[in-house]
């Protein structure tokens, strides 16, 4: 089944109304009370950087369509504007993702800042003032994804991003990376002596969003808070006890902050340090199951040693496409979950495809409330007048 071409009537109308609408009212408009509760009997589904698999990552389509999709969680990159507001975007630079080099009048903002001990050349989100930023339009990371919406959709807010997920119909949690913290604070100064971790949490605040994982608040208005920069996990767990993510680049990385080896970071020891700040780990998935020659080697004890500790697992980033699947698959994005799911032990998933997610768990595992004979007819009708010619 190609996803892709199945745009369903009610979400062209959730783009048309977004495209009109630069903003998003707030709060939510559905009650709460009404509202479907985020599933928790099975691995999260967490829409990485939304649908980016469909349309332009970080866009506000791109979280509506994760959300129509059966997204558990919507995921974002959190960085900051010149004048200091809070962005969806994930890299330091705009030059992947938004049209800012065909831009004259932005041609002398071009420059080099040291990142992560490494000099970068390129236009600067830091660089850009909120409604210079709002001016750009963003475009599809890969040539070989679907083209056709680049240049249509703007750079988002993190509150506007906030507002998608508090007006979804059902309750779908957040998942903001604090991106970049050190790169973030030397270059934006807020005029009240705030750093970005502050502002990052105020806003989150503003929102409502509180409490431990599983409380009754947290179920209201789910959000995960990932970092690779441990400073800035510890930190903030001063600020909210809202559950942290601590993320885990691949074996040759250093954190962005301590410097401190992949070795370890993922060591006992470690993990009992760490566990007093975060609810888990977000590794890259190669380096829990290493590959070589395209195909998958023996698994790593990592889960095993997270799971010891208490500690989550959602590792990043599962893609349908034909070159981020291992030959172990055979080409089939379900073959790939089910290893992961049912033969690794995750506990969330960081994907590009929400739909192809949230297809494969509700064919394995569908909800256990869900299990009535009328449902399951609807649920059919459903299916086969998706595929009928719109
Ligand atoms: C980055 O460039 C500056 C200026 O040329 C230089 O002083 C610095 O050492 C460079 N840093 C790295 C990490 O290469
Ligand atoms: C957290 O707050 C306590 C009490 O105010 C303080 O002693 C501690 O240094 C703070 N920790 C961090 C990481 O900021
Ligand atoms: C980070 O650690 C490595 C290995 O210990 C060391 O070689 C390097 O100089 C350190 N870098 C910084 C910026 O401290
Ligand atoms: C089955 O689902 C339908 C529709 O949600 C509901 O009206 C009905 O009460 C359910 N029956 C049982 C036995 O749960």
């Amino acid at each position: 089944m190609n996803s892709v071409w199945l745009v369903p009537f009610v979400f062209l109308l959730l783009l048309e109304e977004c495209v009109g609408r630069p903003f998003y009212p707030l709060p939510s408009k559905v009650a709460e009370s009404n509202k479907q509760p985020l599933q928790t009997f099975r691995p999260y589904n967490i829409a990485h950087r939304g649908s980016n698999g469909e349309f332009p990552e970080e866009t506000a389509p791109a979280y509506m369509r994760a959300i129509e999709e059966g997204a558990d969680f919507i995921e974002t990159d959190i960085l900051a504007s010149k004048d200091g507001v809070l962005i969806c975007f994930h890299d330091v630079t705009l030059d992947d993702t938004t049209d800012v080099a065909e831009r004259k009048e932005f041609a002398n903002r071009k420059k080099t800042y040291e990142v992560q001990g490494e000099n970068i050349t390129g236009w600067f989100s830091v660089d850009f003032t909120l409604q210079e930023l709002k001016s750009l339009g963003v475009k599809q990371r890969y040539k070989f994804r679907d083209q056709q919406y680049n240049g249509k959709f703007s750079i988002i807010t993190f509150e506007e991003y906030i507002s998608i997920a508090l007006d979804a119909p059902r309750v779908v949690g957040i998942y903001p990376e604090i991106k970049n913290p050190v790169f973030i604070n030397q270059h934006v100064k807020w005029a009240d002596g705030k750093k970005f971790e502050d502002k990052f949490v105020d806003t989150l605040k503003k929102y409502g969003y509180r409490g431990s994982y599983m409380s009754k608040d947290w179920l209201n208005q789910p959000a995960f808070i990932q970092s690779f920069a441990p400073t800035s996990l510890i930190y903030i767990s001063n600020l909210t006890d809202l559950p942290k993510i601590f993320l885990i680049d691949d074996v040759t990385v250093p954190t962005q902050d301590t410097n401190q080896s992949y070795w370890e970071i993922t060591s006992d020891s470690y993990f009992e340090f760490i566990k007093e700040y975060v609810v888990g780990i977000g590794p890259w998935k190669d380096t829990v199951v290493p590959t070589e020659n395209n195909y998958l080697l023996t698994p790593t004890d990592l889960v095993a040693k997270a799971h010891a500790h208490d500690l989550q697992v959602h590792p990043y980033t599962y893609r349908n496409e034909n070159m981020f699947l291992h030959f172990n698959f055979h080409q089939d994005p379900y073959a790939e979950y089910d290893y992961w799911i049912n033969t690794i032990g995750v506990d969330g998933l960081f994907t590009d495809f929400t739909g192809s997610l949230h297809n494969f768990q509700e064919w394995a595992s569908p909800s256990p409330n869900d299990g009535n004979a009328t449902k399951l007819l609807h649920k059919i009708a459903l299916m086969i007048s998706t595929y009928r010619k719109v």
